[in-house]
């Protein structure tokens, strides 16, 4: 039976959501969870120093040359080693293994900057914008083999303004990502609890 739940968040640049989740549980907004470790594959990401001063242990694990599989294995192993329940994905720019994905099933998160099905992959606010569309938003899904294709937990709307540029919907929307994903995840973690329970 899993009483607190141990999260590990996979950066790889500012971490601006990875900060907005830490804060969240550690202010008691995600119930029953610890933030455990956050692992980055960039030495250089700016998150990790954020990390850091929020007490929680960082690792790098640098791609360095490696196939993606043997990557994502020592990623999986410090993640299993840490007994880590749930795994988000916060500006992680790499895509994942099959390995890593079965592996974990059901319990990877991702965040992303549109209404998904519209615009998955990069530059989503940038996609938005050439698009057309009058509304766009963030969206939490469940990680799975497809490119931001995964089952839909939740999300948020923002109207797209006729002068907005990228830099200013893109800050909006992440204005809302900051509170989808610590909502997100309590919704997450409340299934997982539950069904350890039932499990037992
Ligand atoms: C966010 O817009 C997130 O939706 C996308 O990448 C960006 C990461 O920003 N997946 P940050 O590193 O969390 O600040």
């Amino acid at each position: 039976m899993i009483e607190r739940a141990r999260i590990g968040i996979l950066i790889s640049g500012r971490g601006s959501n990875m900060i907005a989740l830490a804060d969240a549980v550690r202010h008691g907004r995600v119930p029953c969870a610890e933030v455990v470790v956050v692992v980055s594959d960039q030495p250089n990401a700016a998150g990790l120093s954020q990390a850091k001063e929020r007490g929680i242990e960082t690792l790098v694990i640098e791609r360095r040359g490696r196939q993606r599989a043997e990557h994502d294995r020592e990623i999986a192993m410090a993640l299993n080693e840490r007994q880590v329940d749930l795994i988000c994905l916060a500006g992680y720019m790499r895509l994942l293994s099959s390995e890593f994905i079965d592996l974990f099933r059901g319990r990877i998160l991702n965040i992303h900057p549109s209404l998904l099905p519209s615009f998955p992959g990069l530059d989503a606010q940038k996609q938005a914008l050439e698009h057309g569309v009058k509304w766009t938003g963030c969206t939490v899904h469940f990680v799975d083999e497809t490119l931001d294709g995964g089952p839909i937990i939740a999300q948020r709307v923002v109207a797209v303004a006729d002068d907005d540029t990228v830099e200013s919907l893109s800050a909006r929307i992440l204005d809302e990502e900051h509170e989808l994903y610590p909502a997100a995840v309590s919704m997450v973690l409340a299934n997982l609890l539950a069904d350890s329970v039932t499990a037992q």
